[in-house]
């Protein structure tokens, strides 16, 4: 390669919406219809690693995403690209300045199975655009980067920061910013589960578009429910109060799984085994008598469950002895919890050997920080 090249790699974080973000008043510049609040997950198991390179030798961009050649003049992938060289031809540096014509060499891949329908494209495009603005050294500010990662996937502008994040549908720019730091909740615990699918389902982009155009429940959820319930959330967030946030993320997640169903032709994410997590999850509230545990489910079957560290060991022994088929330490990835024989009453909870072998796995993880440059001199 030649000596004028440069390169800069960096990791950036999954979100996860307890409020969430479906629908769209402008399908070009991704506005949301609504505000979202998500939590960004630790970067110790789940990432997209990128390394852009630039140099005046390259003829055209290009992209490897997870080993495979993709086109580099995707619309959303130039959408961010474009952007961000728009801010470089703007710096006061002139060798930012000149930089900015060069094309790029992008390589990103996620260290999680994209496959399992685990969200890519939030981490993938923050990395993308974090990794770009290091590459050029750019002096922007974090939510100036927000709004660029929204032009690749809306959920993406909510991975350039850590902790708790807000999406504001109204703000100029449209940008996220954050409403508390990781270290803010340490006790809160995050469970992924994976769980088998075999139906290949309609994307994201496509059923929000689907909803936006046929769901008057969708029409409902923007006008009266979505603004109180951003309020409500961001004080339970700020108080620390779980049974109160327990209660607002599952509510969520429900409304949006029925705005699914409400929409024509409807669109099926959850399954019958994210069904079971559901129930399961409602049972075990009621034999702890309080709330201990939250669901939240995206555009597919995956669980994710939000429970503090004092109640880890005890629910993730419930629900491996009615999910797990494979040995306790494959089961738990991340942060491996240890296992407690489950107390009686817990154990009416285990009835259907059926559901054994449902979820492939799961991972534990807590709240987490930003994107982060991790080249050797970065
Ligand atoms: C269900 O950000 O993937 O995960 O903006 O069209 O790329 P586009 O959609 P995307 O949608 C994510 C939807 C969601 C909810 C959420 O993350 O808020």
């Amino acid at each position: 390669m030649d000596c004028k090249s440069r390169s800069s790699t960096c990791i950036a974080p999954i979100n996860i919406a307890v409020i969430k973000y479906w629908g769209k008043s402008d399908e070009e510049q991704i506005i949301p219809l609504n505000d979202s609040i998500s939590i960004t997950l630790d970067t110790d198991y789940m990432f997209t690693k990128t390394t852009a390179t630039i140099s005046p030798e390259f003829t055209q961009d290009s992209i490897v995403l997870n080993n495979e050649q993709g086109s580099g003049d995707g619309v959303r992938f130039q959408n961010c690209l474009s952007e961000v060289r728009k801010l470089a031809a703007s710096s006061k540096h002139a060798s930012t300045v000149e930089k900015s014509t060069w094309k790029v060499a992008i390589v990103s891949e996620n260290n999680f199975p994209t496959k399992a329908g685990l969200a890519s494209s939030a981490s993938g495009y923050a990395c993308l655009v974090f990794t770009l603005a290091q590459l050029y050294e750019l002096e922007s500010h974090q939510s100036e980067l927000s709004a660029l990662a929204r032009r690749g996937s809306g959920s993406a502008c909510r991975s350039l920061f850590g902790g708790f994040v807000r999406w504001f549908h109204d703000s100029q720019p449209c940008i996220a910013r954050p409403i508390a730091e990781a270290e803010h909740w340490p006790e809160l615990r995050c469970l992924v589960a994976v769980v088998s699918n075999t139906s290949k389902s309609v994307g994201s982009t496509e059923g929000m578009r689907r909803s936006a155009e046929t769901s008057k429940l969708l029409e409902h959820r923007v006008k009266n429910v979505v603004r109180d319930r951003i309020e409500d959330i961001k004080m339970a967030i700020l108080e620390k109060n779980f049974v109160k946030f327990a209660e607002i993320t599952m509510r969520d997640s429900n409304q949006f799984h029925a705005i699914c169903l409400d929409t024509y032709p409807p669109l099926f994410y959850m399954n019958s085994t994210s069904q079971a997590i559901i129930q399961l999850v409602h049972r075990y509230n009621q034999i702890r008598q309080s709330v201990k545990v939250a669901y939240t489910f995206d555009a597919g079957p995956n669980a994710v469950l939000f429970l503090e560290q004092a109640e880890i060991s005890r629910f993730a022994s419930v629900f491996y002895s009615v999910f797990g088929s494979t040995p306790h330490d494959q089961f738990f990835r991340g942060k491996v919890p240890d296992l407690v024989d489950p107390t009686e009453d817990v154990t009416s909870l285990v009835p259907e050997k059926a559901l054994k072998g449902q979820v492939q796995y799961t991972i534990v993880c807590h709240v987490g920080q930003g994107p982060k440059n991790i080249d050797p001199t970065g």
